[in-house]
This record gives C-alpha cells, sequence and structure tokens, in this order.
C-alpha cells in the first residue's frame, strides 16, 4: 500500500517541518510520505528546507491570488493535484475557512504552542503565544497538535505535552524550549499516528 501523501503548509522559518522532514528520513514517519511544502511568504526559510531535502515546494499567497476566496481555491487545487491525503499545518500564520477544513475533515492538524485551550484562538500566533503566557504568570505551558475545524485553535485535540516556565524567561527562550521539548516530539508522532489510520481506512475501502 502507497504512503499517505502529506502536504505541510507553512509560512516561516520551518523547524517544525524539519521535525517532520528528519522523522521521515530516521523511519519514525514511516506511513506518510512529505511530498508537497506549500508557503503563504514568499521567500520563507521553510522552503530551502524543502529544497534541501528534495520535496517540492510552491509558494501561493493571498496578495498574489487577490482574495482569501481566491487563495484557499489555489491551496485547493495544489492539494489536489498532487493527491494530498493528510495536511500538516506546521507554523502556517492564516486562518483556514470552514469551508476548507470541511474538504478534510480530520485530515488538517495544526501544532499550537500552548496547552489549549490557554491562549489560543485569532490572535494567538508565534511568539504571541509565549508572551502572553509569561504575561499570565503561568508556570506550566507546552504545545497542542489537533485536527483543523472551522473554530480556530478549536479542533479536536490529539497530543499534548507539558513545558515548565523557568525564572528568568523570555518568550525567544521560552519558544525554545517549547519547541525542544514539545513540538518537534509531538509533531512527527501526530503525523505517523494520522498518516497510519488514513492508510488502514485505505485497506478498508471497498
Ligand atoms: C511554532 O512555534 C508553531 O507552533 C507556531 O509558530 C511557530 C512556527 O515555527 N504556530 C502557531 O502559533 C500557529 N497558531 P516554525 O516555522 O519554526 O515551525
Amino acid at each position: 500500500m502507497d504512503k499517505t501523501r502529506i502536504a505541510v503548509l507553512v509560512s516561516g522559518g520551518g523547524t517544525n517541518l524539519q521535525a517532520l522532514l528528519d522523522a521521515q528520513k530516521s523511519g519514525a514517519l514511516s506511513s506518510g510520505r512529505i511530498v508537497l511544502v506549500i508557503s503563504n511568504k514568499p521567500g520563507a526559510y521553510a522552503l530551502e528546507r524543502a529544497r534541501l531535502a528534495g520535496v517540492e515546494s510552491l509558494t501561493i499567497t493571498k496578495r498574489g491570488c487577490g482574495s482569501a476566496e481566491a487563495f484557499e481555491q489555489a491551496l485547493l487545487e495544489a492539494l489536489e493535484a498532487h493527491g494530498i491525503e493528510l495536511v500538516i499545518l506546521a507554523g502556517f500564520m492564516s486562518i483556514l475557512s470552514a469551508d476548507f477544513t470541511r474538504r478534510y475533515d480530520k485530515r488538517i492538524l495544526n501544532v499550537h504552542p500552548s496547552l489549549i485551550p490557554s491562549f489560543c484562538g485569532q490572535g494567538f500566533y508565534g511568539l504571541k503565544v509565549h508572551e502572553a503566557a509569561l504575561r499570565y504568570g503561568v508556570k506550566v505551558t507546552g504545545a497542542t497538535v489537533h485536527y483543523v475545524n472551522e473554530i480556530p485553535d478549536g479542533g479536536q485535540i490529539l497530543l499534548q505535552k507539558a513545558v515548565p516556565i523557568l525564572p528568568g524567561d523570555t518568550p525567544e527562550i521560552l519558544q525554545k524550549r517549547v519547541m525542544e521539548q514539545a513540538e518537534w516530539i509531538l509533531l512527527p508522532e501526530a503525523a505517523e499516528l494520522v498518516s497510519r489510520r488514513i492508510l488502514k481506512e485505505k485497506e478498508l475501502e471497498p
């Protein structure tokens, strides 16, 4: 049986994409294959990571498409053209509409750098999440991998891991700890779990 065909959507540095590529190389991600990387930001370093790994990449921007609807249409066309069965949002800083998420029900994963339902939803992304956690004064934060539905950061939770906040933490220090101790571990694990589930579903198809 062919592996689950994965697209990874990115906007920035792509360290989570790198964790997925490394997991593919080591065999930890063996049920799925990353066949496409899409960035909505031209020049994102994640694109260079894709190139170095020999994975095809595309840049699709809202500005270039002219509207949010045309942007999502272009994304859908690219996903369909590549036979994508699982979409992984890895630092993808754009909210997808209900029309889009319905098309890939339980087939879109997102990694979020907090323990959902804390510090999540519209406006909570990247460093802002860690700034909010430090401002609030929580002593434990972490990361969550969840399915994506029409509610920002509101889909079913798959995996979570707690990470301590330590005296002297800055948003940047905390972000790095959460990535190292949680995101880069959870995301490949979830990618393997869901890729395997999709393979099993295909085996059961008549
Ligand atoms: C990661 O911390 C990811 O969890 C977060 O942005 C960073 C991207 O880093 N995503 C969100 O905040 C989405 N709501 P990366 O480009 O190095 O993977």
